[in-house]
Order: C-alpha cells, then structure tokens, then sequence
C-alpha cells in the first residue's frame, strides 16, 4: 500500500527552517565561547539552586518544545552549574580542564553521528590513527592494539579482562573461572586506584583477589614485599596472574619502579598491567618521560586522555601488546556482524572486536583534534608547568606557619594540613575539612580532599593548564583567611 503524500508518513525531526536554527547555532555558540573565555571571572564552582534542582526533576515531555525555549531553559538551568574543572582555580581529585578545540571537536561529531562499532567509514581511520599516535607516545609496538573508552576505570576493566582470558586462552571465555587452574590472585600498591578492584569485582575474581603492597607516598610499591607475596601465595596454592603498577598514585602521585614490575612479571609469568591514569601524560615531556621507564614493556596500558591531556570528557584508552590476545577477548558474532570484502560493511577488523560495546560514538575525534592542534609537545609544556607550580605551592606551604605539608610533593599533587593552634577546640580533620568546604562555597578555589596516615588532608591536584601563579596565590590567601575565621569561631 502506498502511504498518502503528506502527513506523519512524510514528517521527519528535522526543523522546518533551517535558518532559524542556524541563527540559534551561531548565538548558543558565540555564549559558550563568551563563557568559556572569561570562566576565570566567576566562581570556581556554584551550587545547583534548589528552584533548579526541582526543574531538572520534571517528567519527560509529551509534546514538542520551541527550540528557542529548549535553548533558553539550557542557558538558566545547567550552563552555569558546571562541574567547575574549566576553571583556573580548580584543583579538585583529578580533573582535566579541556580546550575549546576539543570542544567545537564535540560538535562536529554530534553533527556527523557516526557508529564507531565499526564499518569502512571516516571516523574509523581517525581512531585508528589516534590509537598508533597514542601507542607510538607510549613507546608500544605498531602491531599493539587499543580501544578508546569512557575512562580509564573502563580502560581498567578491558586490560584486566585480556589479563583474566591468557590465563587459559579460548576456555576462559566459554568456561568461566573454572578454567583457571587455581583461585586467581593479582597485586598493586596500597595506594592503588579503587578501579582495579572495581574491575576484579566485575571480572567475577571478587575483591579480595587484590593483594595490597606496602607502598612509599613517591616511589609507590616494593619489589621486594611484591616478590615476596607473590611466592607466598604461590606455596599457599593460589594462582598469581597479573601485577597492576601504578604510574601516579591518586594521593601523592607515586609512580610504581615499572622496570622492577615488569621484570618480576617476567619471572614469574605475569600479566603486567600499568594504571597511568593521569601519570600517562608525562610522556609527554622530555623531561619527565624517564620517571615512566619500563612502561613500554607493559601487557596492557590504562590511560586517560580527558585528565592531563585536556581532551573534553570523555576519553581514556586501553592499550594492549599483543592484538590477538586482546582481539581473542572480545570479538563475537560473525553473522549479524559479518565483515564484507568491500562497501560500507568492510574495514575488518571493528573496534568492536576489542571492546564489550557495539555502538560507540565518534570519541576520537575531539582527541584527534586536541592532538593536531596543541602537538605533543606543547602538551607536555603543560604538564611540567603545573608540576612546577605544585612544587611552588609546596614550597609556600612548606615556610607557612599556618599549614605543613603531610606527604612530599614529586609530581603534582600538593597534600597539607592547617595547624590547629594550641588550646584551639577544633579537631584537626575538622578544621580542614571546613576549610575546603568553605573555600569551595566561596567559590574561591576547587582543592579536594584525602587521607594521609589516618588524618585529613586538603589535597591540591595541578592537572589544569588554564592555572597561572596568580590563581594559586589567590588560594593561598583563601585558606590562609578562612583557616583564621574557622579558628576564631572555634
Ligand atoms: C590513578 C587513577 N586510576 C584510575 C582512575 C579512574 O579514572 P576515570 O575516572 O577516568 O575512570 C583515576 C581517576 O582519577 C586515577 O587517578
């Protein structure tokens, strides 16, 4: 049956004038512009409005909106209430600050909506091409493999997942566990990421299955305690099949000997996987890429690309030595998703033959673009500027009378305390905790916080290339003040 000419059967999404929505474009795009500009003169955060809030509780809507008034409510409702990692006074847990280029990136892949999953299209060029880029930084093979993925906690879960299957290739996958030969143990430092045991969880290895190695606020774990657990464990009848080294710890930003790693795993036949979640941008400085010496000779890379590299969230990759191995893990399905010789079905092998997603948007894109425009170097120009402005804020904190460090700063992470002065009846852990809060309330200035030997520090993480001395003055007054008013209260 022909379908009548006109009505719902020849209606689309698309707006009926093109060049009003072009005219709404231009304007939304010239106010992002205005406001990522001139982002340094507002607050470093703003709370969401409660009146706000109950607004972004509405059901969905029924009928069709104006897309004028859809922009309108946008502009009110959620522009200003950014998470604030834009901002030069951000220094919050671990944040990049992104780029305009990367940003306009994200618009053009909104634009082109490409299904990443896989086919011969352009968007599958640019991600393969970022992945050899990325592989080449990492001093990796050009046979390796990568994925780009949400994070480096996804990043995680894919690395540890190809670790799990070459402890029994082919059987792991159709069996499960019980073609391991033993209860499966792996290890990291004590001041590993929480994702590795995040990811041993999903994996079905449980979180106990993580052994915990003492570990130094700079150099990160022992080798020594870490070959002697491993043979432990061993004796004991587990099976020790992975070592995940930490290349920039969240708390103090400790890099794991990864050479040390890497030749223990050699010795004892273990998949070597590195968490270089943000401490991967260090290769791209001349001068701090030897801190990372033995990361190439990792089984699998967990990286992030949204955190020191500046790429808009998000993004982070996994990276694997060997293809097969990582191809062998995921690939799937060969009917619905068969690869043809030529047209649109071709471009074997998919990205989803390395990954548990089948459709994936255009991510590379705005990494590409990143990539093209800054260079690497001018990325790693980035990344020492804010490990030396973290070794000046340690430096003023450090001759303050007001606050004492509570770790060493070696790369670009500031942890402190206030002192609480005698007789003053406010606990420590207290006093800082109000401290961030207020300074954050004020907007002033975004610090987080951690924990240090049992006791509460504000934590000052530089992973923000819009940050100038001027803005960590402007904190160190901050705190110097609200540390006062908070005593004086006391
Ligand atoms: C050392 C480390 N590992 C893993 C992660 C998790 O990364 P993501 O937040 O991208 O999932 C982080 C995040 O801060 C991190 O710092």
């Amino acid at each position: 049956m022909t379908p009548p000419e006109g009505g719902p059967h020849d209606s689309t999404l698309d707006p009926e004038d093109w060049s009003e929505v072009r005219r709404l474009g231009h304007e939304l795009l010239d106010d992002l512009i205005d406001q990522l500009s001139t982002v340094g003169e507002r607050p470093a955060w703003t709370p969401v409005p409660e009146h706000v809030k109950a607004r972004l509780e509405q059901p969905a809507a029924r009928l069709p909106a104006d897309f004028s008034d859809v922009l309108e409510e946008l502009k009110r409702d959620i522009l200003p209430y950014a998470t604030g990692n834009i901002h030069p006074r951000w220094f919050g847990w671990v944040h990049g600050s992104g780029t305009v280029e990367g940003a306009l990136a994200e618009l053009v892949a909104g634009f082109m909506n490409c299904n990443v999953g896989g086919r011969d299209h352009g968007a599958v060029y640019v991600e393969r091409q970022v992945i050899g880029w990325l592989a080449d930084l990492f001093g990796y093979p050009a046979a390796s493999s990568g994925l780009l993925v949400s994070g480096t906690s996804m990043a995680m879960l894919l690395g540890l997942a190809v670790a799990r299957e070459s402890v029994s290739p082919g059987e792991m996958r159709t069996k499960g566990l019980a073609a391991a030969p033993g209860p499966l143990v792996s290890y990291a430092s004590d001041g590993a990421h929480v994702s590795i045991r995040k990811a041993l969880e999903l994996l079905g290895l449980g979180g106990d299955s993580l052994r915990r190695v003492p570990a130094h606020a700079v150099s990160g774990l022992t080798p020594v305690a870490l070959e002697g657990m491993i043979e432990k464990d061993r004796e004991a009848g587990l099976h020790p099949f992975c070592v995940v080294g930490t290349a920039g710890s969240i708390t103090t930003g400790a890099i794991d000997n990864l050479n040390a790693l890497a030749d223990i795993c050699v010795r004892h036949g273990l998949w070597f996987h590195v968490d270089a979640a943000f401490g991967g941008a260090l290769m791209l400085s001349e001068k701090l890429r030897p801190r990372l010496a033995g990361i190439e000779r990792a089984d699998s890379l967990a990286f992030d690309l949204h955190k020191w590299m500046h790429v808009p969230y998000d993004a982070g990759c996994v990276l694997v030595r060997d293809a097969e191995a990582h191809r062998s893990t995921f690939s799937a399905d060969r009917n619905y998703l068969s690869r043809f010789e030529r047209g649109t079905g071709a471009g074997d092998p998919w990205f989803t033959d390395f990954g548990p997603e089948l459709s994936r948007g255009f991510r590379a894109l705005k990494v590409w673009v990143t990539l093209r425009t800054h260079g690497l170097d001018r990325l790693g120009e980035m990344v020492e500027k804010n490990c030396e402005q973290a070794a000046w804020l340690a430096a003023r904190i450090k001759e303050s009378e007001s606050f004492h460090l509570a770790a060493p700063t070696s790369l670009n992470i500031v942890c402190f305390q206030a002192e609480v002065p005698a007789g003053a009846s406010i606990d420590s852990d207290e006093l800082n905790r109000e401290i961030v809060m207020r300074v954050q309330e004020r907007g002033l200035a975004v610090p987080s916080s951690a924990e240090i030997d049992g006791r509460l520090c504000i934590r000052v993480n530089i992973t923000n290339h819009r940050t100038r001395r001027e803005d960590l003055e402007i904190f160190l007054a901050a705190i110097e003040e609200i540390r006062l008013e908070i005593v004086q209260e006391a």
